[in-house]
């Protein structure tokens, strides 16, 4: 049984996964009204991402026998002034959710809760490939969003990625 505290900030960061979701489903719909299906996807496949984040939090805390209280997730903002405010949007947002993790793997290593800071081992993992990813994706969008063809080949390299739910596994 993990601590009335971790069992908090994990019921907490369920929301904050799924409030991200949100966020990354808005984005996504804002490159489909501007047709740019590519990126439109990727934000897509983002958001499916978040969503598994928060089963797995989901899981291991009914595996270890703590209460799940779902929370109230935020309406995330759907107006953007440019695809390369999005993309640095969203690596910010990439860099909260580390911080997050961050406290609750301190808490749980302050609190002698191992098991928690061995669960909370594939998040830290996950969130350095989100924030590399998020950040070379900045660096791309800038590279790209004033020249038309670019950002053609830039929507049709997005559109490949798909979702692999094994890869929470
Ligand atoms: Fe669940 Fe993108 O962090």
């Amino acid at each position: 049984m993990i601590s009335t505290n971790i069992a908090e900030l994990l019921n907490q960061q369920i929301t904050n996964e799924q409030f991200a979701a949100q966020y990354y489903l808005s984005m996504s719909a804002w490159f489909y009204a501007r047709d740019l299906d590519g990126i439109a996807n990727y934000f897509r496949v983002q958001s499916k991402e978040e969503l598994m984040h928060a089963d797995k939090m989901f899981d291991y805390l009914n595996d270890v026998g703590a209460p799940i209280i779902m929370g109230t997730i935020e309406k995330p903002p759907h107006e953007f002034s440019s695809s390369t405010e999005i993309f640095i949007k969203a690596l910010e947002h990439e860099r909260l959710v580390t911080k997050s993790i961050f406290n609750i793997l301190k808490n749980a290593n302050d609190e002698g809760d191992f098991a928690t800071v061995s669960f909370l081992q594939w998040f830290v993992t996950e969130q350095i490939e989100e924030e590399a990813s998020a950040s070379q994706l900045v660096t791309k969008i800038k590279m790209v969003s004033e020249n038309p063809s670019a950002l053609y080949l830039f929507d049709q390299e997005l559109a490949q990625r798909v979702f692999l739910p094994t890869e929470g596994n």
